[in-house]
């Protein structure tokens, strides 16, 4: 095996499914990458080359195709493979209360601000972009509900909403289910799981008042925001590791200018905000920024 060379029958020890044919070379690599560049933003590496011939393997077996380079001219003439293919190179990883601190500074820093907004009759917007499967949404809406149904009157009356989006079908079906297995649910504290997850069939599912509040949209972050008003949190964690620079630059202008004055985006433990996306923010916590009110997002 050439070392730039990786074949579903060397991986699985099995020569029947494929065959030796089925062989992720360099030059289809790069086609793969130029076309997740274009279609998501999405930055491959070259020593993504195992991962992604391990994640596409899959797709060439559905369709019958026995090399890469039938796969991505298939790729290049449908767009249904495409998208697929897109899916299918997204990293979903994700878990409830990821990243803790970020709900902790929610509960104590934010929420008194929002219950004041509801109360007041004014909408409260929250983003949760890259949503992946929905446990981080779900953090959220534990976390802004409380541990009891009388701290979550403030929900059931005001108009508030919660936006969950990802490019990945798959994830944000699973978001609408809100169904998790038992070893999902873990981490979650057990005084939001008493109040907020219910047993269920195939595992445990999220009680309906706070999948109720939660808006769920397959929605590519480089393409046109539907959204009307502004958001006043945006949670847009581990999604932009996954870009380029100028990719990073452009969402994070973005995620600003869809941002209220004063209100507050997370961002994740590794992602950095560049100078000009920090001089219209105030540093409110590790990776955590509130927008200077009077500040435009350019
Ligand atoms: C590692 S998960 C992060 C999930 C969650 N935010 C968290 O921190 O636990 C990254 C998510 O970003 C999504 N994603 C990647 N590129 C995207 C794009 N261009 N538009 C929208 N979502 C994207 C992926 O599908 C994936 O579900």
């Amino acid at each position: 095996m050439k070392h730039d060379l990786i074949t579903t029958a060397d991986r699985r020890g099995d020569s029947s499914a494929l065959g030796a044919s089925a062989e992720l070379g360099l030059a289809e690599f790069r086609e793969i990458a130029v076309i997740m560049q274009r279609e998501a933003r999405i930055h491959l590496v070259e020593s993504k080359l195992t991962l992604v011939h391990s994640r596409l393997s899959r797709r060439l077996r559905e369709h019958g195709v026995s090399n890469f380079r039938d796969y991505v001219a298939l790729v290049n003439r449908d767009e249904a493979e495409r998208r697929a293919m897109v899916t299918a190179l997204t990293t979903n990883h994700t878990h409830f209360f990821r990243e803790a601190h970020h709900f902790d500074h929610l509960r104590s820093a934010v929420l008194p601000d929002l219950q004041a907004r509801a109360r007041a009759g004014r909408p409260v917007r929250i983003w949760s972009a890259g949503c992946s499967s929905g446990e981080e949404v779900y953090t959220i809406a534990m976390t802004i509900a409380g541990e009891s149904h009388a701290s979550a009157a403030w929900l059931r009356n005001g108009d508030v909403r919660l936006l969950a989006t990802d490019i990945a079908p798959h994830v944000v079906a699973s978001v609408a289910e809100g169904v998790y297995a038992e070893s999902t649910v873990e981490p979650i504290p057990p005084a939001y799981r008493a109040h907020w997850v219910k047993p269920h069939e195939k595992g445990f599912i999220i009680a309906d008042e706070l999948r109720a509040l939660v808006t769920p949209r397959v929605l590519n972050l480089f393409d046109h925001w539907p959204m009307k008003l502004q958001y006043d949190v945006i949670f847009c964690r581990n999604v932009m590791i996954y870009f380029d620079d100028a990719a990073k630059a452009e969402l994070e202008t973005k995620l600003i200018d869809m941002l209220a004055p004063g209100g507050h985006l997370y961002i994740g433990h590794s992602e950095r905000l560049s100078a000009r996306g920090i001089a219209k923010m105030f540093s409110a916590g590790q990776t955590i920024y509130g927008k200077i009110e009077g500040s435009a997002g350019q």
